[in-house]
């Protein structure tokens, strides 16, 4: 069988999923939808695909699956179409700014009982992958602490900013997935601070660029996040794992892996320059998982109550930094 796929949205991340599934064996990317004939017409030469509206794709009968790369107001509409139309869904993350219509889009979902796979790349690393494999594993016996750190290398567009809804519901929602990995089990109080370190134009857009979140499970586990908009030296991504027996650490990454030792003493390459080439593998996993979901009927993961969860934590650091306490997640998911 060939898995017969669609793609919205062609930008920069319609296009990393487009070459991921050229790579994979028994998926064909067989349309792609854009309103900028440019972005379109680039992956469907480059991946051999035909340029076509979103409702000639609706219409495509044998199509198993869309991918939706779309700036992020569009992704419910898109997601509620096409499983109503009993296609299979990947959408890249999140669901929607908004937790109500986010509530609203996954009741479409569940009615309509089509598989919806929620874009948290991380989770696909091979590095983080391989930490929640010990962790399961119990290489590090019970889970105590988890610290998380994701620094961008430099600030988004300032119109960026302005649609992304936030630094923690767009940056920081990667990581409060994989707390939620790791931890394995429900977050429900939630600690933010946030502060504009960066840039002071930042605070004119309304949002921040230097976040912790402090978290914590009903059973007492921890976890941090640290998240900046800027680091001089790369791409910083990485995690630590504590637990009762040991401790798991995934470090940075860099294109080129070695070490130079001389009267100057230790020098290593430069990390990653960002997500494209720091996730590239990650990417590619994720959608050869997204083709298992359909070829092989198994239910998609992450799944789109990850991106709910995600999104209620995201609202819930929101709060505490508004209002200076502790919040529990409970607060933000019973509105
Ligand atoms: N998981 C990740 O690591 C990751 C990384 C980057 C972006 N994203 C998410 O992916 C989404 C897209 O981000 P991007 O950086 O690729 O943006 P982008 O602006 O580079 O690309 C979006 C593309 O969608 C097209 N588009 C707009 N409306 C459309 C419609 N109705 N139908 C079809 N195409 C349409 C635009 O013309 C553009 O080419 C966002 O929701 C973002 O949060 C996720």
């Amino acid at each position: 069988m060939t898995v017969k796929l669609a793609l919205l949205g062609a930008g920069r991340i319609g296009q990393v999923h487009a070459r991921a599934i050229s790579g994979i064996g028994g998926a064909a990317l067989v349309a792609v939808a854009d309103p900028l004939e440019a972005a379109a017409s680039t992956v469907a030469h480059e991946y051999n695909c035909r340029v076509a509206s979103i409702d000639e794709i609706a219409g495509i009968e044998d199509l198993d699956g869309v991918l939706i790369c779309t700036p992020t107001n569009t992704h419910a509409d898109l997601i509620e179409r096409f499983a109503r139309l009993g296609k299979a869904v990947f959408c890249e993350k999140p669901v929607d700014l908004d937790l109500q219509r986010v509530k609203a889009c996954l009741e479409v979902v569940r009615e309509a009982g089509a598989p919806l796979m929620l874009g948290f790349n991380r989770r696909f690393d091979p590095h983080f992958a391989a930490v929640r494999k010990a962790i399961v594993d119990g290489k590090v016996g019970a889970v105590e602490q988890v610290s998380i750190t994701a620094r961008d290398p430099g600030l988004p567009p300032f119109e960026y900013i302005d649609v992304s809804g936030g630094i923690f519901r767009d940056m920081t929602i990667h990581d409060f997935d994989i707390a939620r990995f790791l931890l394995g089990e429900e977050i429900s109080g939630v600690q933010a601070t946030a502060s504009v370190l960066v840039d002071p134009r930042v605070a004119e857009h309304d949002d921040f660029d230097t976040v912790t979140v402090v978290m914590t499970t009903a059973d007492g586990k921890q976890c941090t996040i640290q998240n900046s908009r800027r680091a001089t030296y790369g791409y910083d991504q990485r995690l630590e794992v504590f637990g009762s027996a040991g401790m798991l650490t995934a470090e940075n990454q860099r294109p080129v892996s070695i070490e130079l030792a001389n009267s100057e003493g230790f020098t290593r390459p430069q990390l990653h320059d960002f997500f494209m080439t720091r996730y590239m593998d990650a990417y590619a996993a994720e959608i050869r998982a997204f083709v298992r979901t359909i070829s092989e009927g198994t239910s998609p993961c992450p799944a789109g109550e990850d991106g709910l969860f995600a999104l209620a934590l995201a609202e819930a650091a929101i709060k505490s930094v508004e209002e200076g306490r502790k919040v529990q997640v409970s607060e933000v998911l019973s509105t």
